[in-house]
C-alpha cells in the first residue's frame, strides 16, 4: 500500500508498505480524508519535541470499514468512520476514571506510534465512531474540534457569562464555536487581523480584541470592569498564557488549551486575590467527538470554509511546504484518497 513516511525533518518520501493484518478487537480502516495539523506541520520541520523519525504522520482522519474482528459494537463492513486517534490503556489511574484522554501511556497514532498517512490501517474498533450524517471531510476534522469541545466541558462553562478566547487557530476556533453553542458572550482575540475577521463570520463570536492594542483596557470596557468569567488561551505563545491571569474575572477560571515546552510564571497576589481556578486541557474523549459529530449533523459548523485547502494523496509531498505559510491563509488543509 501507498505510504507517505516522514523519514527525517523536511522529508516525505512516498513508499510501497505492507498492509497491516488486524489484532485481537481490532478492525482494518481504508483512509479516506487525512486533515493536517499544526502538530503534523511542527513534526515535518522538526520542531515537535521527544518526536522520532521516521514516523507515518496524520492523526485527523476518516475512513471506510474494511475488515471487522470479532468486537463490531454495532459496525458493519463499508462504514464511514471517525478514527478517535488516542489509544488509552484501559487501566491507568486517568483511565479507570474515565479520562482516557490523559492516560498515563497515551498513544497518539501519527505522534507516538504510526498513524494515518496511508490506505489502510488497522485500529482498535472501540475507537471507531460510525460518520451518520456528516460527510468524510466533516468526518476528518472532527477530531481536531474535539479539544475545543474537551475545553468548553472542562470548564463547565454556564449561559450568558462572558468568555475569552485567546488564539483564533483551528483549535480556538473550536473553543470559541462550543461556548457558542454553550449560550455564552464569545471575545475573540488575536494579532492576526485576518483571521479576527474570520472568527467573527464563523463562530460567530460577539466581540474581537487585537492583543497588541490595550487588550486589558478593551476587555474591561467590554465587560463593563467585571473581566471574562472563563479564558481559554489556545495560542501556544507562553506571554499570551502568563498575560491570561490578569484578564480573568474574580472567582473565574483560566483554560490552558495551548501549550508550550518553557516554564509560566504568574504573579500570586494576582492569581490569590481573584480565587482563580487554573486548568489544562488534554486532547478530547469520546464524549467530545460525539458531541462535535452532532453538532456537524444539526448544521451548527460551516466546515466548508474551515477547510481552506484540499489535495489529493499523490500531491502532498509538493503542496506541505504551501501549507506552512501563514500568507496562503491556510485553517485546516484536507488530503483525499
Ligand atoms: N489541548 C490539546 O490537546 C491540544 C491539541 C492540539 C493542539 N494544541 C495546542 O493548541 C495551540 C493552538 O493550536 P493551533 O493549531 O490553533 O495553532 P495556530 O498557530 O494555528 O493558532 C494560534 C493563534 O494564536 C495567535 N497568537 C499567537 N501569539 C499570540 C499572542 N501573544 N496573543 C494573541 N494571539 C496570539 C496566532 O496569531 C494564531 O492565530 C497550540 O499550542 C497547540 O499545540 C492543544
Ligand atoms: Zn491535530
Ligand atoms: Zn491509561
Amino acid at each position: 500500500m501507498k505510504t507517505i513516511v516522514c523519514e527525517q525533518p523536511d522529508q516525505f518520501v512516498l513508499k510501497e508498505m505492507e498492509a497491516p493484518t488486524t489484532g485481537p478487537g481490532q478492525a482494518l480502516i481504508k483512509i479516506r480524508r487525512i486533515g493536517i495539523c499544526g502538530t503534523d506541520l511542527h513534526a515535518y520541520k522538526g520542531r515537535q519535541p521527544f518526536f522520532s523519525y521516521p514516523r507515518v504522520l496524520g492523526h485527523e482522519l476518516s475512513g471506510e470499514i474494511l475488515e471487522l474482528g470479532s468486537h463490531e459494537g454495532g459496525l458493519q463492513i463499508g462504514d464511514p468512520v471517525v478514527i478517535i486517534p488516542y489509544q488509552h490503556c484501559g487501566s491507568c489511574i486517568a483511565c479507570r476514571s474515565g479520562k482516557t484522554n490523559c492516560c498515563t501511556k497515551l498513544d497518539l497514532i501519527g505522534v507516538h506510534s504510526d498513524g494515518g498517512m496511508c490506505e489502510v490501517i488497522a485500529h482498535p474498533t472501540s475507537l471507531l465512531i460510525k460518520a451518520e450524517g456528516i460527510s468524510l471531510e466533516q468526518a476528518a476534522i472532527v477530531e481536531c474540534l474535539a479539544i475545543g469541545a474537551h475545553a468548553v466541558r472542562r470548564s463547565e462553562l454556564q449561559p450568558h457569562v462572558n468568555v475569552l478566547v485567546i488564539g483564533s487557530g483551528p483549535i480556538g476556533l473550536g473553543v470559541m464555536k462550543f461556548a457558542k453553542l454553550a449560550g455564552a458572550r464569545v471575545i475573540a482575540m488575536d494579532i492576526n487581523e485576518e483571521r479576527l475577521a474570520y472568527c467573527a463570520r464563523w463562530a460567530p463570536v460577539d466581540e474581537t480584541i487585537n492583543a497588541l492594542n490595550n487588550p486589558l483596557g478593551r476587555l474591561l470596557e467590554l465587560t463593563q470592569g467585571e473581566l471574562p468569567t472563563v479564558v481559554f488561551d489556545a495560542t501556544g505563545n507562553a506571554k499570551s498564557m502568563m498575560d491570561a491571569f490578569q484578564y480573568t474575572a474574580h472567582g473565574g477560571k483560566l483554560v490552558f488549551v495551548g501549550l508550550v515546552k518553557q516554564e509560566l510564571t504568574f504573579n500570586d497576589p494576582e492569581f490569590h486575590k481573584r480565587e482563580m481556578t487554573l486548568l489544562s486541557s488534554r486532547n478530547a474523549t469520546r464524549v467530545d467527538f460525539e458531541k462535535v459529530m452532532q453538532a456537524m449533523a444539526d448544521g451548527h459548523i460551516d466546515t466548508d470554509s474551515y477547510i481552506t485547502h484540499r489535495c489529493p494523496f499523490d500531491a502532498m509531498i509538493g503542496e506541505f511546504d504551501s501549507w506552512l505559510k501563514p500568507e496562503t491563509g491556510v485553517i485546516k488543509a484536507m488530503v483525499e484518497l
